[in-house]
């Protein structure tokens, strides 16, 4: 496989070739070696899980990730860090990588924050969700996801609905999905759709029957209002009627659609509790559970390619 770049902090960049072997290796942590031996390959690694934004799925994930292939994993609480001292980030981060961290895994509520950052560090920066910008890994495992169940991404009909304006994770899915030639269509409310989003390169809907039409995959987005400042927050009633995926508005995918959602599933807003337990559509928790595979391809490709 081509080298990675030395951090991963968007899945802009990547190239078809790259995500390709991060598939395969995915599948073939998935369908599983032996764990005895899976331990050896990052043994002697410590990976630094910093979160200064919330998550239960992801930063387990990447324990999980980094675990199963036999590196150690800090926790830092954030709450508790010197950064309350009035550290810089950087000095904190050249601190982790003095102290023999092998990789960082960061959340972080500001977009961008990791770009320049990262330029100043010698050990791989993995964005684990920076503001409304990108979550890369989270991207790639949707992608996995959509290709164990539906094949070939190309001409594949991907929607993805909800809140636009503040999903990284939409954001991170659709330049993969462009990459692989899929179709995208975009469907939210006129106050959670982006303008001029990627540049109408991906259909933009604000009714949820026109959108989903003949649908291969429909990723429904949570409200997410800890990452609003100024915008008024939709009536979750109003909204589920209106953008809420549910058995009904799922008639105009295709019969076989297959529903996703990135978690956490707001019941009864963004979706339907009957749907997101319908093992004939939901794949939510496969998403988890193949999440943990793509980390650790993600994981191994990172630290073993500066080998
Ligand atoms: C998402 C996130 O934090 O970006 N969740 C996740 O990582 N699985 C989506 C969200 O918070 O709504």
């Amino acid at each position: 496989m081509s080298a990675l770049p030395r951090h991963l902090l968007s899945t802009e960049n990547l190239t078809l070739d790259q995500i390709e072997s991060l598939c395969a290796r995915a599948e073939f942590f998935l369908t599983g070696p032996p764990p005895a031996e899976l331990k050896k390959s990052l043994l002697g690694k410590s990976i630094v899980n910093l979160f200064f934004a919330d998550s239960t799925r992801t930063r387990i994930s990447f324990e999980m990730a980094a675990k199963r292939l036999g590196a150690d994993v800090v926790n830092v609480a954030v709450e508790h860090s010197s950064l309350n001292k009035g550290e810089t980030f950087l000095d904190m981060m050249l601190n982790l990588q003095a102290l023999g961290a092998s990789a960082i895994v960061i959340r972080h509520p500001e977009s961008f924050v990791l770009n320049e950052l990262s330029r100043h560090m010698a050990i791989p920066i993995i964005n684990a969700g920076d503001g409304n910008n990108e979550h890369p890994t989270q991207g790639l495992l949707d992608i996995f996801t959509m290709r164990r169940h539906k094949g070939e991404l190309r001409n594949l009909q991907v929607a993805i609905c909800g809140d636009l304006a503040h999903s990284r994770v939409a954001r991170s899915n659709i330049h993969l999905l462009i990459k692989y030639g899929a179709s995208v269509r975009a469907i939210a409310p006129q106050s959670l759709m982006p303008k001029d989003y990627f540049n109408g390169r991906v259909k933009t809907f604000t009714d949820m029957a026109e959108g989903i039409k003949g649908a291969d995959v429909v990723m429904a987005l949570r409200i997410q209002k800890e990452r609003m400042q100024n915008e008024e927050i939709p009536n979750e009633r109003e909204y589920f009627f209106y953008y809420g995926l549910d058995h009904q508005k799922l008639k105009h995918a295709k019969p076989d659609a297959i529903v996703m959602d990135p978690g956490p599933i707001n019941r009864g807003v963004q979706l339907d509790s009957a749907l997101a337990d319908d093992p004939k559509h939901s794949v939510i928790l496969d998403q988890v559970r193949n999440g943990v595979a793509m980390r650790m391809a993600v994981l191994e490709w990172l630290l073993k390619s500066g080998e």
